[in-house]
């Protein structure tokens, strides 16, 4: 957002914010915002809220969750994916990620399910798609709800499709750390289904279709989870610069993945070719990670561990009964994983500086 024109267009976009009296869900910026990201993501319904932890708790009630059933969730993500299962009072059922994706493993669904079972959250971890078909497969035939946590993965694909096309609803995050982020909190849910979305404009607005009718009757209980139209500013303008945006951080990780194989005992991601991955994150596995991190702070780096205990150690999630070896490959994440900047601002050089000191830290000792 350095050229003049963005800036000249968002202060633009504020003054009218300000001028009017439009409820967030009613602001023309923000449906226009959720106009151009159903557009750029070929799927039909975008819905603003106020966050991803919300979006994924209104995709959750969407898919009707109540208290007592039961979601499955993998034990590796952010606090959210599982806090919002039980946030509504259901029961988050954790399973192990797969080693090589760091992804929900489809094999270890199908195990996990039970009569209480309503729906799977599939997260799309450091940018990389979940194994979407196979978890599609499996939902079918369970009659099971998929839920995606997109927050790491805007403009990912798999096997051509975006995130929401394999899932029912897919949870988008805006905030500042994504690659697609506003100046704030913010999110978004995505879905094919005209039914889904018609609840979630419900849920996010006080649980009544019109403000006409708002003190009058409301037909349902819903909550207030709006998109800043300040926040929709700002993000339309970044939305004219994300493809730009997402190649720069590509390039950034597919430089990592040339130049550091076979590098002491790094394990780093593998990029079959059915997975367009937006680079958000580049994670690398070493025994030698806590290490690389303090020698790449000490230049200026921010690599960093994400994430360092696996959901189910959560003092949160205690009730839950789980003890440590339960979740082997989560747990091997969670003790050897950097992940290495991609940030778009890094330069070429910046990223082989990156590599050198990675490199030093394996080479022998003269
Ligand atoms: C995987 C994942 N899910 C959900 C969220 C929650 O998003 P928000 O911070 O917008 O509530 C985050 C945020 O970092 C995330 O990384």
């Amino acid at each position: 957002m350095k050229d003049l024109f963005s800036q000249f267009k968002i202060l633009l976009s504020f003054w009218n914010i300000l001028k009017s009296k439009d409820f967030p869900w009613e602001n023309q910026i923000v449906r226009d915002l959720e106009k151009k990201l159903s557009d750029y993501l070929e799927i039909p319904h975008v819905l603003g809220v106020a966050s991803g932890t919300d979006a994924l708790i209104l995709a959750l009630k969407a898919c009707d969750v109540k208290p007592g059933d039961e979601v499955i969730v993998p034990a590796i993500s952010f606090v959210s994916t599982a806090g919002a299962v039980a946030w509504i009072g259901a029961k988050p059922v954790f399973i192990d990620i797969e080693s090589a994706s760091f992804n929900i493993d489809p094999q270890k669904v199908e195990s996990a399910v039970t009569p209480k079972t309503k729906a799977i959250i599939a997260v799309h971890l450091n940018g990389r798609m979940a194994d979407m078909e196979a978890i599609r497969q499996l939902a079918d035939s369970k009659a099971l709800m998929v839920v995606e946590d997109a927050a790491h993965a805007f403009g990912s694909k798999y096997k051509g499709g975006s995130i929401g096309y394999y899932g029912d609803l897919a949870c988008l995050s805006f905030n500042p750390t994504k690659v697609f982020g506003g100046c704030g909190d913010g999110g978004a849910i995505i879905t094919k289904n005209a039914e889904l979305a018609r609840k979630i404009s419900l849920f996010r607005t006080y649980g009544s279709p019109r403000y006409q009718e708002f003190g009058i009757n409301h037909p349902i209980i819903g909550t207030a989870s709006h998109l800043s139209p300040f926040q929709a500013a700002i993000l339309d303008t970044k939305l004219r610069s994300v493809q730009r945006v997402t190649e720069k951080t590509r390039q950034n990780y597919f430089l990592y993945s040339e130049l550091l194989k076979r590098v002491g005992d790094l394990v780093l991601p593998s990029n079959p070719s059915e997975y367009f991955i937006n680079g958000y994150r580049f994670p690398i596995l070493s025994k030698k990670r806590d290490e690389l991190r303090l020698l790449l702070k000490k230049q200026g780096f921010d690599a960093r561990i994400q994430y360092n205990v696996p959901l189910p150690y959560f003092e949160a999630f205690q009730y839950l009964g789980h003890k440590k070896g339960d979740f082997p490959n989560a747990e091997k994440l969670a003790n050897e994983v950097l992940c290495l900047p991609t940030n778009y601002r890094l330069a070429e050089e910046e990223v082989k500086e990156v590599i050198r000191i990675i490199k030093k830290c394996f080479a022998p000792a003269n």
